[in-house]
């Protein structure tokens, strides 16, 4: 196991650093060429960042300000910036070449990797990155059972292209719709979405079984598969919900994928899977498989991977790309998930984030806010209001513009979180724990007595 890092303490936080000189230089210079001034839709902030530099749990701006680093660019670090074994397998294979487009041994030890830990698949295909990984993963799926419909749970996240950005951000609907059953189809999350791609996908509630089995029996031989986040963001499966989703699925012939783009390796050595105790039949990943590098796959039994890639295909489906199999990025995921294999990895992080969890409840009982902090393993999300939310129009209740004053005064007391979700890395210290804590108590105080 690797040992916790011997890192410095976090330095103090100064409440609202401003931007430095060379933060607010660059912000003006992307400005000038992003049409928006953002790098991703998730590069929401106040206040001009900049990142430079990553150190184990640490980041640093452009003016070298630290931020304490929880965001871990969207859980892709499962063990934090520059981990020593990474570092050397990346370095390496820099030095031996960057792309061959060819078959390569670093792409032959990750899909070991995978295969090894993830019972449930057997063989796997790699992509540039999640949102391909599911959009493949889809078409496979089509292919397999020579149907086209795709069902999906209202408010999950499974990319930013076509066929899933449907029915996640749920615009138009507020509160007083929580417990109204979802319409069948789903809501287009941008512009630029034609209606032939939404009529082919039917839109579910996480948590509601009954209410999928009525859409799998009203679309009879339609429906080619149904994806899921396991753990849908932050909302966990109640007992029973993804075994019935298995058990409905398989009955009606179509196929059960999982997305654990975000959960893979880190709820468990083979995910959310390997939590829950329910397998399905695709999984996709994405994030630590690359170390920070992009990276997708797909993987499953012999029995379907094989049946559309293998030498006598019954229904051959194509995947390619310049990049898939990246030498580096794969090095990088081989090297991470041969640091996770250790034994007592996942203990030591579930440890770590227990002791935040604990931290934030208390946190929230000393301010008389109510609050949750949701997830297990290494990654949490932290809710503000009294219930626990069950699916994702649940989700919306509670006072929209107090969540982002918190996450405000989180990131000017040099917070580095998505909203109020977070990951705990390898690298992340006791200390760098507390030091979260104390500044999320302290910005509850402040934005708490504000309201
Ligand atoms: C659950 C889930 N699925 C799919 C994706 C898309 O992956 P990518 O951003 O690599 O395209 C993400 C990205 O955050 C995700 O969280």
């Amino acid at each position: 196991m690797t040992p916790p890092n011997a890192a410095s303490a976090p330095s103090p936080a100064a409440v609202a650093p401003d931007p430095g000189p060379r933060t607010c230089a660059v912000s003006d210079r992307a400005r000038s060429v992003f049409p928006d001034g953002r790098l991703t839709a998730a590069d929401t902030r106040p206040f001009p960042v900049v990142m430079a530099r990553g150190d184990k749990d640490r980041i640093f701006d452009a003016d070298g300000i630290e931020y304490l680093d929880f965001h871990l660019s969207s859980g892709a670090l499962a063990l934090g910036h520059g981990h020593p074994r990474v570092m050397d397998a990346v370095r390496r294979q820099v030095d031996k070449g960057f792309n061959f487009g060819a078959m390569n041994t670093s792409a032959v030890a990750l899909a070991e990797g995978i295969v090894a830990a993830v019972p449930s698949i057997e063989c796997v295909k790699f992509t540039n990155s999640g949102t391909e990984a599911t959009l493949h993963a889809i078409r496979m799926a089509r292919a397999y059972t020579g149907r086209d419909l795709i069902v999906r749970f209202e408010g999950a996240y499974h990319g930013h292209l076509d066929m899933v950005s449907l029915s996640n951000k749920l615009a138009g609907l507020g509160p007083q719709d929580a417990h109204e059953m979802p319409g069948l189809r789903p809501i287009p999350d941008c512009a630029g979405i034609p209606d032939a791609i939404t009529d082919l996908c039917l839109v579910a509630q996480f948590n509601n079984a009954a209410r999928l089995d009525e859409i799998f029996s009203a679309h009879r031989d339609r429906i080619a598969a149904v994806i899921m986040e396991p753990l849908q963001r932050f909302i966990e499966p109640q007992p029973g919900f993804l075994e019935a989703v298995r058990e409905i699925a398989k009955r009606h012939g179509a196929l059960l994928i999982f997305d654990e783009i975000v959960t893979g390796f880190r709820l468990s050595p083979s995910g959310a899977q390997g939590r829950y105790g329910v397998a399905p039949d695709l999984t996709v990943m994405g994030k630590i498989i690359g170390a920070g590098f992009p990276n997708g796959a797909i993987g499953g039994p012999d029995t379907i991977m094989r049946d559309l890639f293998g030498p006598s295909a019954r229904v051959p489906v194509y995947l390619a790309g310049t990049f898939a199999g990246h030498p580096v990025a794969s090095a990088g995921g081989a090297a991470t998930l041969s640091v996770l294999s250790e034994p007592g990895v996942y203990e030591q992080l579930e440890t770590l984030t227990d002791r935040l969890r604990t931290g934030v409840r208390d946190a929230f009982a000393r301010a008389g806010v109510p609050g949750h902090i949701l997830c297990p393993g290494p990654m949490f999300h932290i809710h503000i209001g009294a219930n626990v939310p069950q699916n994702a129009r649940e989700a919306l209740t509670g006072d929209g513009a107090f969540r982002k004053r918190l996450w405000d005064a989180l990131l000017r007391r040099q917070i580095h979180l998505t909203g109020g979700r977070g990951f705990v890395s390898l690298q992340h210290t006791e200390a760098t724990i507390d030091a979260f804590v104390e500044r999320f108590d302290e910005a509850l105080h402040e934005v708490g007595h504000a309201s």
